[in-house]
């Protein structure tokens, strides 16, 4: 704002009194052809660009810090769908239209949706994600004082779009232990163990990699090679994709022989399945290395790094 105004009353400064200083005084009276030094002209293209590229750089650093969560992240998932929120908590308290979160701490919400398009909308936190069925979307804030807040559905999702609210409770660290402790759950990484049994997943991703599915031990975060060439980095959309649209990215050396599970489970299922798959080891430097050590061990899987 400061430098705006500077210019803005310089240029127009300047122009005001040119305009009065050399106006035209008589009809015979021309106007000289000027020269200036190339001096001049470097000296106010020089120093705009220096301010300019300042003002870039200080953003641009803003702007990838607010786009990217914070290592130490929790992460929570959000399923939206007509017309609700419904969100987990990695431990496995499962909410609709009520979030509670510890204060002081940033946390991570990984998004999608049922249906159709919706939006994540905490006007208290600046926070505003659009939430699409079919691939997750994130965002991220941290919570500096314990309260109650609203959050709004943003973007209009059918007849009950404006009933699709609900609050975030932002609590003390130790009132949310308690908060956790109070309420039951079986954590999402048990129940995608669970669920990875029933659907018989297990009859061919086994652990060793003789099933006729790849072994999911490690994969998580890891570079997969592709059949026909090409790579992909196994993030939670990754694997999201491989549950849904197996054949889509289909693993070097293996056959698309994977049935789909798409109409089978739902979305809170894939996000268990993704937990569980994490939970069988992670890269480091890959996506949701940093530790968090919620998640419980399972039989059968090594321990969780997340
Ligand atoms: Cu959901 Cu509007």
């Amino acid at each position: 704002m400061a430098v705006s105004i500077f210019f803005t009353v310089l240029i127009f400064g300047a122009i005001f009194y040119f305009a009065v200083r050399y106006r035209r005084r008589s009809e015979q009276d021309l106007p000289v052809s000027v020269h200036t030094g190339w001096a001049l002209e470097i000296v106010w293209s020089v120093i705009p660009f220096g301010l300019t590229m300042i003002m870039f750089g200080w953003g641009a650093s803003i702007f990838f810090r607010e786009s990217r969560a914070p290592d130490n992240a929790m992460q929570i998932y959000v399923v939206g769908k007509q017309w609700m929120w419904k969100l987990q908590h990695m431990e496995g308290q499962r909410e609709i239209n009520e979030l509670h979160i510890p204060t002081g701490r940033p946390v991570k919400l990984i998004m999608t949706s049922e249906d159709v398009i919706h939006s994540f909308y905490v006007p208290d936190f600046r926070t505003k994600q659009d939430v699409v069925p079919g691939r997750y979307t994130m965002t991220w804030f941290e919570a500096t004082k314990p309260g109650k807040y609203h959050l709004f559905c943003a973007e209009y999702c059918g007849t009950n779009h404006s009933g699709m609210i609900g609050w975030i409770y932002a609590m003390t660290p130790q009132d949310y232990q308690r908060w956790l402790a109070g309420s039951p759950s079986g954590s999402l990484v048990q129940d995608g163990a669970k669920l990875f049994e029933d659907l018989a997943c297990n009859n061919c991703h086994k652990p060793d990699g003789s099933g006729r599915g790849p072994s999911l031990v490690g994969v998580f975060g890891s570079t997969v090679k592709l059949a026909g060439g090409g790579t992909v980095r196994a993030d939670e959309a990754y694997i999201r994709e491989s549950i849904l649209s197996p054949a889509a990215k289909v693993v070097e050396g293996y056959q698309p022989d994977m049935p789909t599970f798409q109409g089978l489970i739902t979305e809170e299922n894939v996000v268990q399945l993704i937990e569980y798959v994490k939970s069988l080891g992670v890269r480091p430097g890959g996506p949701g290395s940093q530790q968090q050590g919620q998640a419980t061990p399972v039989a059968g899987a090594r321990p969780s790094n997340r």
